[in-house]
């Protein structure tokens, strides 16, 4: 039986996450989060001139400030030291106005409720994520909304058996939760039902779910081996809902 690391456990591998690995993501993320989250994410939030934003799980920060310099007034709430440590000093350095808590979702308690509430690849990363999701809940004003990026359950492994499998890809468990390891930390999955229902259940309507492809060209002009796997598969799903009024 795989023993599963609790929340203290998940945090503190992201806690000693490398120097180097911080600072090639912080200013946009990554090319999957550059292609395929921040663009729909951006045009779903539209104008967010003085719209309070919580960003639930802020990792480095790159997308708290992205969605500062965009006119968002800005709390980010992450737990692991490494992460909050290059969110503080960004901000001696950029003076976005962000307001900063180092705490864990469970633990967090909204001063305000938030207009929007976003988490982004979050949820995935935290075993006991139900009361995680509920505090996000509760940070939204009535009728503020949630947003929840996730790698797709359906697609977890996608680039790498792509690759494998010769431009194929194979799934042989899906509706059970478990832990998938990465080489810093580890995701867990659940079917994503489980996400919809919670979202649901702790009071919120969902609005729109968005499974973004990448566009062949892009994928194209990468050079990276194995990326075309992105174009016809979703390798992330946002769900956009609203606290109830
Ligand atoms: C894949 S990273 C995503 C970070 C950031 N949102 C992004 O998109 O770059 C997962 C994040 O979840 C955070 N996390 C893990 N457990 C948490 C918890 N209990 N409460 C809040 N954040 C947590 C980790 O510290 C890490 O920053």
């Amino acid at each position: 039986m795989i023993e599963t690391p609790d929340n203290v456990a998940a945090i503190a591998r992201w806690a000693v996450l490398p120097e180097e690995l911080i600072r090639s993501h912080e200013n946009d993320g990554d090319f999957a989060k550059r292609h395929l989250i921040n663009p729909y994410l951006l045009a779903e939030l539209g104008d967010l001139t003085g719209v309070s934003v919580l960003d639930a799980g802020a990792g480095d920060g790159y997308l708290s400030r992205i969605l500062a310099r965009a006119g968002a007034r800005v709390t980010a709430v992450e737990p692991a030291q490494a992460l909050v440590d290059r969110i503080r000093e960004r901000e001696q350095t950029e003076h976005l106005g962000l307001t900063i808590h180092q705490t864990g979702l469970l633990e967090y308690q909204a001063e305000q409720g938030f207009d929007v509430v976003v988490c982004s690849m979050v949820l995935m990363a935290i075993p006991d994520w139900r009361p995680a999701l509920e505090t996000c809940v509760r940070s939204l004003r009535p009728g503020g909304r949630l947003v929840i990026n996730l790698v797709h359950p359906a697609f977890e492994k996608l680039w790498t058996t792509w690759r494998e499998n010769d431009g194929a890809y194979r799934v042989d468990r899906y509706l059970s939760e478990y832990e998938v390891p990465g080489p810093h930390a580890s995701d867990f999955h659940r079917p994503l039902s489980a996400y919809l229902n919670a979202i649901m259940d702790a009071g919120c309507t969902l609005r729109k779910m968005i499974e973004p492809g990448l566009d062949p060209e892009v994928a194209a002009e990468s050079g990276i081996e194995g990326i075309e796997a992105y174009v016809e598969l979703p390798n992330f799903v946002i769900i956009i809902a609203e606290r109830a009024a």
